[in-house]
């Protein structure tokens, strides 16, 4: 059976970059920027982005196209023992997009209300009380919010038609899912320019507190966001990368993706703090007060400067407009690792048939997150996988690509298709700089999060985080020993890579 592909170059590198931006961009980057103190973020996000999470995304590419299969089979074949790092990415991408269509359900409930300004006398309790309907603590589960599961649905729905015929349906979708939340940014960005109090936004954006930047904590967030930002370490481009021929070029289009990703988040920045400058002259107080909000920025703090400006159901219209298109193109890009596992698995299996059953559980584990104790849930989730499953399995890759398989016949390889070159920078970053900075990162993450649990959360349901991790890492060592471990020596690729050369 021949594998699908993608209609063209082009297309490829739109569901790249559809894939890559997201909610991360224009939600997750501003309120993280905001949180560590503007310029402070801005530093190690930027040198973690263009020396780690480019590398690997480079290497994520190169891995799945010149396998042509899945994650699990790709890396497998590449060593017997590196499947489990697949499997890692594949489950990871799957618990990250149950929770990310929850998000992209509470855009749409916003954008349904967005001509009325339904927020407009009461943004927090809006969003707490009324979308969420968030419960005293996360023990208390509260039941299903209907309003809530009914987009989710939907949401779901939507995500399905956009993949149901794999590379083919999504080609068409990206079209339109990657230019258009673009250019509503630029408009959000030409309005942003007259409202008052934007320049002191764009000041605290733009300054680094230096002092900040010797804080591991930040260098990790940094790095996280980078990881997530690219879509790498999830799997993601890999299986993207499946569907290209194997001798295209790779290392113009990791370039593309992750210029255009940083230039989207760059300016989505823009937008964010200008509009948070404006709230700040509204309220009378400084900027930093008001984007020391956190997650709640995109449904508190956002939403209430929309509803200040003149026109505030059109604007707040597009916003979350913008949102749900950011999304879906990076919610679909999240099944399609489990879809390729699966059919890679079953190669008979009808991938319309996969595909549906995928989503189906993907909205059944994101149940949990639609009852009333959805966002405790969510915050631990996110936190978990985030920091611990996406670091893994770049360090895993790393290693493999790096050490067992060789940086440097990777680079030959990628370097033979590509239309730009690649440098030995690459193969540093690959086999040094990227695992040491990795184990450091993750050596403070597990220390910071044993001295003190995250959140003030029972232990009951820090274990539940802590269970996304260590399942995956355990079905992954499993697979180091089990059975399929010695299956695929054969047509190990390190081999054959040896005797082409
Ligand atoms: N890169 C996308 C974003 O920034 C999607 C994504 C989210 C990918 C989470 C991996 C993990 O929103």
């Amino acid at each position: 059976m021949t594998r699908e592909k993608w209609s063209s170059k082009t297309v490829f590198i739109l569901a790249a970059v559809g894939s890559a931006v997201g909610l991360g961009n224009v939600w997750r980057f501003p309120y993280l920027a905001g949180q560590y103190g503007g310029g402070a973020f801005l530093i190690p996000y930027l040198i973690a982005f263009v020396v780690m999470a480019t590398p690997i995304l480079i290497l994520e590419l190169a891995i799945g196209q010149r396998m042509q299969q899945g994650p699990v089979k790709s890396l497998r074949q590449m060593h017997p023992a590196f499947g489990g790092v697949g499997l890692l990415g594949v489950i990871s991408a799957f618990l990250v997009v149950a929770y990310y269509a929850v998000v992209m359900a509470w855009c749409l409930l916003y954008l349904l209300q967005s001509f009325a300004v339904a927020w407009a006398d009461d943004p927090e309790t809006y969003f707490f009380g009324n979308v969420l309907q968030i419960s005293d603590s996360i023990g208390q589960l509260g039941g299903f919010n209907g309003p809530v599961l009914v987009a989710l649905a939907a949401i779901w729905l939507m995500i399905y038609f956009c993949i149901w015929k794999g590379p083919k349906s999504v080609g068409r979708v990206v079209l339109y899912t990657v230019p258009i939340p673009v250019a509503v940014l630029g408009v959000l960005f030409l309005r942003s320019l007259f409202l008052p109090g934007f320049w002191a936004g764009w000041q605290l954006y733009l300054t680094p507190v230096w002092s900040a930047m010797l804080s591991p904590e930040v260098w990790t967030a940094a790095a996280a966001q980078a990881f997530l930002t690219l879509s790498v370490a999830f799997a993601i481009m890999l299986t993207y990368a499946s569907y290209k021929n194997p001798d295209e070029d790779i290392a113009k289009s990791s370039w593309i993706t992750a210029l255009s990703d940083m230039a989207i988040s760059l300016f989505a920045g823009f937008v964010v703090f200008a509009v948070l400058g404006y709230m700040a002259y509204e309220a009378s107080t400084t900027v930093a007060e008001v984007t020391a909000s956190g997650p709640g920025l995109a449904f508190v703090v956002f939403p209430q400067a929309l509803s200040l400006m003149p026109l505030p159901g059109l604007f707040s219209a597009l916003f979350f407009f913008m949102l749900l298109t950011l999304g879906v193109d990076s919610a679909f890009s999240l099944v399609e690792p489990a879809i390729a596992t699966i059919t890679d698995l079953r190669p008979g299996a009808k991938s319309t048939r996969v595909a549906g059953w995928v989503c189906l559980a993907a909205f059944g584990v994101g149940l949990l997150y639609t009852t009333r104790a959805g966002l405790y849930f969510l915050d631990i989730i996110d936190h978990f996988v985030v920091s611990y499953n996406a670091i893994l399995m770049a360090l895993g890759m790393a290693l493999l690509g790096g050490w067992v398989f060789g940086a440097e016949a990777l680079r030959r390889y990628i370097n033979d298709v590509s239309d730009w070159h690649v440098g030995r920078w690459w193969s540093m970053a690959i086999k040094w700089l990227v695992p040491v900075v990795l184990t450091i990162l993750l050596a403070t993450q597990l220390s910071t999060d044993l001295r003190n649990p995250y959140g003030d959360y029972p232990a009951w349901a820090l274990s539940l985080g802590w269970a996304t991790v260590i399942v995956p890492v355990g079905l992954g060592l499993w697979m180091v020993r089990g059975p399929r471990a010695t299956v695929a020596d054969s047509d190990s690729l390190a081999e054959s890579q040896v005797a082409d050369d």
